[in-house]
């Protein structure tokens, strides 16, 4: 966790906040995670006149993720219009557990946290292989 640039990774987030479309929260939300290679990936929430259609901001993130070559989420910072930290919805914890697993470091408003402790008893790809 030491090794980690939340600063950085924090201003990032804030950056792809500004980007945001949130004409109906008006709550613009943008995400950051660092890479196990040292990219860092980024998304902004991108919402829709049919409400529940909204994409949030990690949505954009695990996109960029995946579509520049994968990899695993080491570390990410959620921000919102203050560009302070904030929790991932329930669905995007999700998302990041499936790129980050148990290990990743979420910046929370409480400091840094592993999502084995943001998510406990997360439901994963093993579960699948179970039955
Ligand atoms: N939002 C995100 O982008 N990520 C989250 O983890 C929480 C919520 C967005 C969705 C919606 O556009 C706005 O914040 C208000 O819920």
């Amino acid at each position: 966790m030491s090794t980690i640039d939340w600063s950085h990774l924090q201003e990032r987030a804030a950056a792809v906040m500004q980007q945001a479309y949130a004409p109906y929260s008006h709550f613009p939300v943008g995400a950051a995670g660092l890479v196990d290679d040292g990219r860092v990936v980024t998304g902004c929430n991108v919402e829709n006149a049919g409400y529940g259609v909204t994409l949030c901001a990690e949505c954009g993130m695990v996109s960029e993720l995946v579509a520049g070559g994968r990899g695993r989420l080491v570390a990410v910072v959620v921000v919102d219009a203050r560009g302070e930290a904030i929790m991932p919805c329930g669905r995007c914890r999700q998302l990041i557990w499936e790129h980050g697993g148990a290990d990743c470091v979420l910046l929370t408003p409480e400091g840094p946290l592993p999502m084995r402790e943001v998510l406990p008893q997360a439901f994963g790809p093993e579960a699948l292989g179970k039955v």
